[in-house]
């Protein structure tokens, strides 16, 4: 027997002997079987479902009832079985009828998740529906909103999806949920593409060069967001984004102007939003029109409207960290904003 708390169980196996026969939590007085989960302990992919169901609460096994089945088929569909993966839940025992986990319960069990994940540490984690995917994503926003796109969490890709469940309730979800997987499946295949990508300049010369190299890769309908403190240094990487895009006159802050445009190789539109008090008025300047016009976009404080800004997009955030240091960390958003991402990743460590 494990004393202490989850983090001094050393494997899975110690860990299952310090959940014993848990009752940390009301749930333990009505199941009757504890699903731990299972599968390969040194998974790359993990999943994260609800709780337990009817089949799972009488074996102890996860995910084996009828949306264990769907995701048999699901995880066939992207040439996986199941013993390649490791599956748990975000509460380990059942809530009576079937109800939803309580925050109660939640959170008296999501330690052993925590635990679990540290010691299987997939490189992707999928999540199976709402619960596990706003305990992943530390968020209360649904799963519709959240489905189908890539997040990081500590260092390993999360990819939220559908519930198998909700295919057995609605139909029309089914296709969804294969799309969902679809996307999974690209996410596993592309490896690490898309990690961050951070840069430490040390003079205001080499900002502007970092840029450039981000320029030259840039086409028409890219769009970078740069966020930082005053002084950070977005508009120097902005100046050289714009050489990078073949522009040669100036190209001042924009603060006063909202938007300025500039005419290069590709054109260049270069917002700040530093001013702006509310997102109505970014109609005034059309905004999303010109996101999509036939330029690459460099968006100030972008991080002042965040829901503005499209899917696909490159996040470019600068901290001050020493006299004329900046740390520049770059997320790329969307499989173009990963090609670019990728390219620069390339073209710096050639310059480096
Ligand atoms: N649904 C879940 O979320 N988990 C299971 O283990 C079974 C069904």
């Amino acid at each position: 027997m494990v004393v202490g708390g989850p983090a001094d169980c050393l494997d899975l196996g110690s860990l299952r002997e310090h959940v014993g026969d848990c009752h940390r939590c009301p749930l333990g007085d009505s199941r009757t079987t504890l699903v731990f989960g299972s599968g390969d302990p040194h998974a790359e992919l993990m999943f994260i479902g609800e709780a337990p169901g009817r089949n799972e609460d009488l074996t102890g096994e996860p995910f084996i009832g009828a949306a264990g089945k769907l995701l048999d088929e699901l995880l066939a569909f992207i040439g996986l079985e199941r013993e390649q993966v490791f599956i748990a839940n975000v509460v380990k025992c059942r809530p009576p009828g079937n109800r939803d986990p309580m925050p109660v319960e939640i959170a008296a069990c999501t330690p052993f998740l925590a635990r679990q994940i540290e010691l299987v540490s997939p490189k992707v984690i999928s999540t199976l529906g709402k619960f596990a995917t706003q305990y992943m994503l530390d968020t209360t926003v649904g799963i519709t909103a959240l489905r189908g796109k890539l997040y990081r969490v500590g260092g390993r890709r999360i990819v939220p999806v559908l519930h198998p469940a909700a295919a057995l309730y609605n139909a029309s979800n089914r296709p969804l949920l294969f799309d969902d997987f679809t996307r999974l499946k690209a996410v596993l295949d592309r490896g690490d593409a898309g990690a961050p990508l951070v840069v430490t300049t040390g003079s205001a010369d080499e900002t502007v060069a970092f840029g450039e190299r981000l320029g030259a890769l840039l086409a028409p309908g890219d769009v970078v967001g740069l966020s930082g403190d005053l002084g950070a240094g977005k508009t120097c990487f902005a100046q050289g984004v714009a050489r990078g895009l073949g522009i040669e006159g100036p190209v001042p802050s924009p603060t006063f102007n909202l938007l300025l445009v500039h005419r290069g190789t590709v054109p260049m539109y270069h917002f700040d939003l530093y001013r702006l008090e509310r997102a109505d008025q970014l109609e005034d300047i059309d905004f999303h029109g010109t996101l999509e016009a036939d330029g690459a976009s460099v968006v100030e404080w972008a991080d002042r409207f965040p829901a503005e800004m499209p899917d696909d997009r490159l996040d470019v955030a600068m901290e001050v960290t020493g006299e004329a240091d900046r740390r520049i960390t770059i997320v790329p958003h969307g499989d173009r904003a990963i090609a670019v991402a990728e390219g620069l990743r390339r073209s710096s460590a050639g310059a480096a």
